[in-house]
């Protein structure tokens, strides 16, 4: 930025050169021709006479170097500054892309996608803006005003006094419309936002909008949307419309002064007509560094107002980190909650209440319980995608955060309750589970999870696309591809939260098999609603509102006649009944 500094100063020292050379030519040139008055031809007369031509030459040639320098000291600054901006850029983008990730879940629950994007996007680009064009165009502003000032003044003072008179209104004015403007792109870009998330919205749920008949509904809620962007994109477009020729307005008042009063003083003998050429020339140098005066305020205060919003981010606490020298053993897989407490950042009420649980290595272990009993909020703990907030988690007889979080987290394999495929090759969704999966890896996992022969029936095979370029799988087939992708990371833990409740009871037999093959030493925790899903488990707690209320086998729990016992009956009448 200095080096851009210095290049700039060379500059703009060039160009007060400019029109000095100008006004010298004029002079002489001037003082030539009164000499041969008599001659009609003026001009044609003076170039042919020695004198005339070594005067033109000469400045004419000093007057292209002196431009060409400042063209390349020009080059070089906007090489210097502009590429330094760009790189503060880049470095702020990666900065706040890597606290992203790591942020809190409350985090994400606190800001929409949009807003986090916003700040991603357009606020960097705001703070670039200070670096690049605020910085330059101040120091262009200082510097270029300090010499043509300079140079006005030792011409003429009362002349350059007079010439400065409408300028401060030129800044003015510039900082005017520049602020009135970024007011309304503001409230345009809110109103576009608004606009681009509605057209989103009705298109990724036009099936439902068309089962519902609300077509025209929607249409019309989109054309008012549309309508009130309009109108206030003319109302900024008029005044955009209005800064060019009101800035033209007022230089040319300037100009007028300059030759109105320069004309007094040349007729007055105190002046050359050369020196109004110079003074124009000046003033027109000053425009745009004024004019930029206001437009750089403006500019500012933007770049000072997205810096805050990015420090805002940058500054939060990730909350979830590993602490120095994390543990990164190999886990085995023995899991306890200690009187675990769990509340979620944006709500007051207890999710989890003072929990105990001891689940050991290889234990295959099932979580039933009513709706919103906490049963996903519980295994959510474990990978830490939230902490508790009394008690504590332990894994192999180790807090969870001694653990390396990346240790943990390669060592469990999570299957959601609400599925998620990127719109990627179904190949590819699987494999996300680990880096670089062999093609067999990622066959044999689909194998267990009973999806393989589904994924050999598409037509591109594992190729197939998926999501909004691809096809859409059946509700059953989405989760058992999520299977596949926690499986072939072979991990120590295994988490399922309701991730058979889309498959028929036959499949789901057919995947319990392979799994319990394949589970043995590992430990695995089984949400489900489905008493057949969960029956053989080692062992089955029974959740409700946060708390474990019933625990035991199958058969246990049966004798206990408790809530597991009410569940397990209505659900053997509801399969009565669906035969009937
Ligand atoms: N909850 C919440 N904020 C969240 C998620 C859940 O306040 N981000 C609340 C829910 O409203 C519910 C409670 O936490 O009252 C427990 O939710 P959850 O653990 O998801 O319940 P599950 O037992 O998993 O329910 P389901 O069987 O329906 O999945
Ligand atoms: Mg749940």
């Amino acid at each position: 930025m200095v080096l851009g500094a210095i290049f700039l100063t060379g500059a703009n020292f060039f160009l007060v050169w400019i029109p000095v050379l100008i006004r010298q030519t004029m002079d002489r040139v001037e003082q030539l021709s009164e000499n041969n008055y008599q001659v009609p031809d003026r001009i044609l007369e003076t170039l042919f006479t020695t004198e005339a031509a070594e005067v033109l030459g000469w400045n004419s040639l000093i007057l292209i170097g002196t431009v060409f320098m400042y063209g390349v000291l020009l080059f070089a600054t906007r090489q210097t500054l502009i590429v330094t901006s760009r790189k503060v850029e880049f470095d702020i983008r990666n900065d706040i892309v890597n606290k992203l990730m790591k942020l809190p879940q409350s985090f994400y629950s606190r800001y929409s996608s949009g807003e986090v994007y916003v700040r991603a996007t357009e606020d960097v680009n705001k703070v670039r803006e200070y670096y690049g064009p605020v910085i330059m165009y101040s120091i262009n502003t200082i510097t270029r005003a300090g010499f043509v000032l300079t140079m006005m003044f030792l011409v003429n003072t009362e002349l350059t006094l007079w010439a400065l008179l409408p300028l401060p209104l030129i800044s003015f004015f510039a900082y005017w419309i520049t602020g009135f403007i970024h007011r309304h792109s503001t409230i345009i870009q809110e109103q576009y936002s608004v606009l681009a998330g509605r057209a989103k919205e009705t298109f990724s749920s036009i099936r439902l909008i068309k089962a519902f008949n609300r077509l025209e509904y929607e249409q019309n809620r989109f054309e008012k949307e549309s309508e009130s962007y309009r109108v206030k994109k003319l109302r900024l477009d008029m005044i955009e419309s209005l800064f060019h020729p009101g800035l033209n307005f007022l230089i040319g008042i300037s100009l007028i002064i300059v030759i109105w009063k320069g004309g007094e003083m040349v007729i007055a003998g105190t002046l050359t007509i050369g020196n109004i050429a110079e003074f124009l020339i000046y003033v027109a140098y000053l425009i745009w560094p004024v004019a930029a005066l206001g437009y750089t305020t403006n500019r500012f205060q933007r770049s000072l107002a997205s810096w805050e919003r990015i420090s805002e981010i940058l500054n939060l606490d990730a909350q979830i980190e590993n602490k120095e020298e994390p543990i990164t053993k190999e886990v085995e897989g023995a899991i306890e909650f200690r009187n675990v407490s769990f509340k979620y950042p944006e709500t007051e009420e207890l999710v989890l209440k003072n929990l105990n649980l001891k689940i050991h290595p290889g234990e295959n272990v099932a979580i039933v319980g009513r709706t919103g009993a906490g049963k996903t909020s519980l295994v959510q703990l474990i990978p830490r995608l939230f902490d508790p907030v009394k008690g504590n988690i332990r894994l192999d007889g180790i807090p969870l955060k001694d653990w390396s979080l990346e240790k943990i987290r390669e060592s469990i394999g999570f299957v959601p309750q609400e599925t998620f495929l990127f719109s990627d090759t179904i190949g590819e969704n699987i494999a996300f589970g680990v880096q670089g999966a062999s093609q067999k890896m990622i066959e044999d996992s689909a194998e267990k999870a009973q999806v393989k022969d589904n994924i050999l029936d598409f037509e591109k095979k594992f190729k197939t696309m998926l999501g909004e370029r691809g096809i859409t799988l059946s509700g059953g087939q989405k989760q058992r591809t999520a299977i596949a992708r926690a499986l072939i990371k072979d991990p120590k833990i295994l988490i399922f939260d309701d991730s058979l409740s889309a498959v028929d009871t036959k499949t789901e037999d057919a995947i319990l098999k392979h799994l319990r093959s394949e589970l043995s030493g590992r430990t695995t925790i089984m949400i489900s609603h489905r008493i057949s899903t969960i029956k053989d488990a080692d062992m089955i707690y029974y959740i409700e509102e946060g708390q474990i209320v019933e625990s035991g086998t199958h058969e246990n729990l049966l004798a206990g006649k408790g809530h597991y016992f009410d569940m397990y009956n209505k659900q053997m009448l509801e399969e009565e009944l669906a035969e009937i």
